[in-house]
């Protein structure tokens, strides 16, 4: 059996649709806390599935984890379950180090004990943002020193090297990914795409930090997902994989692309004051992943994120039902004083 740990965010969610596709047979159980990022509306076409089951609660709750691998034969766990958003990060850090931190290292010692009788694998899913800030040439590799700049990526920076830890110390089958930024659906409408999307879509200002010459380096959460897959298969315990489509794209540019594909006019970007910290570029090179495992991404940026904008405004209801409840609340208080 397959834990999965976040299944009802964005990207955990469209991996657990991926694994059902592809590997219908394996059950699945997803251990969720639904935050405010959690929705079950994001597997809701797999109601019903008698291979997948959920689980409400925390990976910082140690009991409750213990319990679950007490109770199911767990022999595998893709780590998703965090608090995901830098933003966030910024205004209250310490449910970051609560959930990413204690979260990971609760994890990682209930499989250690269960694994101990049965063998296990465990793929941690990170970000190329425990690197930090690249200038305007070079490429994150996986001997890229670690030097995060939010309380997400220490965070999760922290997390990466508790897991090593677990490999070098107690042979525990560690395997670390680092993607660069992800886009397609489920994506919850506070991270830049979704965002703009769905602002656009009602003809509301968008919100660009700075100068809008940021650079983020974007993958398909599909192309993520059949790596995360590869590296569970095959991948080699106690190894880094990085993940990414070379794929760079400034801000600006993204933005403009979705008002020019909703039809909307450039006179909606405003410019605001930047994220404190903010990282100027990532780009990835994904060289391991593509020589040692044979993955390559399948979805070129342009049909993807046409895609992904039609996919929105489809979907309208998904997102509709999210804005209209806590994230309102949420964007008053980062945007108001902007
Ligand atoms: P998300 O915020 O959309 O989803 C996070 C999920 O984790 C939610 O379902 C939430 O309810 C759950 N969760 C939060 N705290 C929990 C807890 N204490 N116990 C159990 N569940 C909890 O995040 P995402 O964008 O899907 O990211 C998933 C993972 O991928 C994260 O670890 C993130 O660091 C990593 N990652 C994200 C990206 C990206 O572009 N989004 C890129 C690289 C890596
Ligand atoms: O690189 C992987 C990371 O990508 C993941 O680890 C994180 O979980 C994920 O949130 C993402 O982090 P970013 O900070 O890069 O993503 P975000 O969508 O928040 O921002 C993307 C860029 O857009 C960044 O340069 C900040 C900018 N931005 C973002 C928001 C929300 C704006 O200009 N305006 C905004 O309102």
């Amino acid at each position: 059996m397959l834990l999965v740990t976040g299944g009802c965010g964005f990207i955990g969610s469209n991996f657990i649709h991926l694994l059902r596709a592809e590997r219908p047979a394996l059950p699945i159980l997803n251990l969720d806390a639904l935050t405010y990022a959690g929705n079950l509306e994001n597997l809701a076409a797999l109601a019903g599935d008698p291979g997948l089951q959920f689980v409400r609660g925390s990976v910082a709750d140690a009991e409750l984890v213990a319990a679950l691998f007490a109770a199911h034969p767990i022999t595998a766990v893709v780590h998703f379950a965090a608090e995901s958003h830098v933003d966030r990060s910024i205004l209250g850090p310490g449910v970051f180090v609560e959930t990413n931190v204690r979260g990971t290292q609760v994890l990682l010692e209930a499989a250690r004990r269960a694994w101990a009788e049965r063998p296990g694998r465990f793929v941690l899913v990170s970000t190329d943002e425990v690197y930090g800030s690249l200038g305007p040439t070079g490429r994150f590799t996986e001997a890229t020193p670690l030097d995060p700049s939010s309380p997400y990526s220490a965070s999760k920076a922290a997390a990466d090297l508790i897991g090593l830890a677990y490999w070098r110390t107690f042979a525990l089958p560690v395997l670390i990914t680092r993607c660069s930024n992800n886009y397609g659906p489920y994506q919850f409408p506070e991270k830049l795409i979704p965002l703009m999307i769905q602002r656009a879509s009602q003809g509301l200002s968008l919100p660009v930090y700075g100068d809008g010459g940021n650079i983020r380096d974007w993958l398909h959460v599909s192309d993520h997902c059949r790596a995360l897959l590869t590296v569970l298969e095959g991948g080699a315990p106690g190894r880094v994989y990085n993940i990414g489509g070379d794929n760079e794209v400034a801000n600006l540019a993204i933005v403009r692309l979705i008002l020019g594909a909703l039809g909307k006019p450039e006179s909606l970007i405003e410019f605001v004051a930047d994220r404190p910290g903010h990282d100027r570029r990532y780009a990835i090179d994904a060289t391991r992943i593509r020589r040692e495992l044979g993955w390559t991404p399948r979805v070129d940026f342009a049909a993807g994120i046409a895609e992904t904008i039609a996919w929105y405004a489809t979907n309208r209801s998904w997102w509709q039902a999210i804005v209209s409840g806590e994230y309102r609340d949420y964007y008053e208080r980062l945007y108001g004083g902007r």
